[in-house]
């Protein structure tokens, strides 16, 4: 394993890259937001993320792309509290790195109020201050797996409410994410669907039935009562394919995992400025989220809230 991290007081942006040496898969974590801007698995698979030409990396703003970790808030349900809320927007402290055997290189990064309120960075408003919590997320590289865990500790004496997701952009090569036969997300079979652009609402028949992004994409699938554990494929080229798990624990108990599918499509493209007008053709996101039925987290009691990627 080797961890190249410099020295977060003189070089703060400096981004961080986990090694798995065995086997040569590597990550990069950037401190803004700990959000993983990287992930190129063992073998010729090369890049899985998708990270726009336009993403800004020196704090300005969210990295677009990667994994941005929305928390305590997906959307902007919250209008005092910024869309998908602060862990995004502020900048993280590199923790400890290590090995766990020959299997995983390890690093993890922390976020705490006190980060923000002493000057390095970010926004942590007057409403987010009433969340005495601290966070911290592992981030795991193996050959084939990247997997990330958030974990959010209640340090206060309040109970609180929150939602927390992984906003992960894929690559889709080629720019073929709009050819059916090329991208396509499968597993979902039972899920109801929010369509947050129609505001259509329906439940996916079957695990076979295939999303595709045929127009701007933007849906929340919630999982059947029987399912709080999510377990999806995405197809990012002709038969290249990649796992998407996760599952979330809140005071010790399974909290179901929902995902949402996004791909801005082309008018959307236009109005974003960190993001190129044509850049809806490489990417789409696949974002699993702790989003309903999310039981308070308890005082002194935790959520972790996992996402393992696997290629094949
Ligand atoms: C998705 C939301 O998760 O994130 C979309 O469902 C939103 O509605 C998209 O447009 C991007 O959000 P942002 O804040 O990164 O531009």
């Amino acid at each position: 394993m080797s961890i190249e991290a410099r020295d977060t007081k003189t070089d703060t942006m400096a981004p961080v890259t986990i090694v798995h040496a065995s086997s040569g898969a590597k990550a990069e974590v950037h401190p803004f937001g700990a959000t993983v801007v990287s992930f190129i698995p063992q073998g010729d698979r090369g890049e899985v993320l998708f990270v726009s030409k336009l993403a800004k990396r020196d704090g300005s703003k969210a990295i677009r792309g990667g994994i941005p970790l929305a928390f305590p808030q997906f959307g902007q349900p919250d209008k005092s509290m910024p869309q998908h809320g602060f862990l995004r927007n502020n900048l993280w402290t590199v923790g400890k790195s290590y090995d766990e055997g020959d299997e995983a290189s390890c690093c993890e990064f922390h976020l705490t109020l006190a980060d923000a309120v002493n000057g390095r960075g970010g926004i942590w408003d007057a409403q987010s201050t009433e969340l005495d919590c601290s966070m911290t997320l592992l981030v795991k590289v193996q050959a084939t797996k990247l997997s990330t865990v958030l974990i959010v500790n209640n340090t206060g004496e309040k109970r609180f409410d929150c939602q927390a997701l992984f906003h992960t952009y894929y690559k889709i090569p080629g720019g073929q994410a709009l050819n059916k036969d090329a991208c396509s997300v499968k597993g979902l079979g039972g899920y109801s669907v929010k369509d947050q652009i129609t505001s259509d609402t329906y439940i996916v028949e079957s695990n076979n039935v295939e999303i595709f992004v045929d127009r701007e994409v933007d849906r929340i699938y919630t999982p059947p009562g029987d399912k709080p554990h999510l377990q999806l494929s995405l197809k990012s080229a002709p038969g290249v394919m990649t796992e998407i798990s996760s599952m979330a624990l809140v005071n010790g108990v399974t909290c179901p995992v929902s995902v949402v599918i996004w791909n801005p499509h082309e008018a959307k493209s236009k109005t974003m400025g960190d993001f190129d007008d044509e850049e809806y053709h490489d990417m789409i996101c696949v974002e699993p989220g702790m989003l309903s039925n999310v039981p308070a987290i308890l005082p002194c009691q935790i959520a972790v809230f996992e996402q393992i990627i696997s290629v094949l």
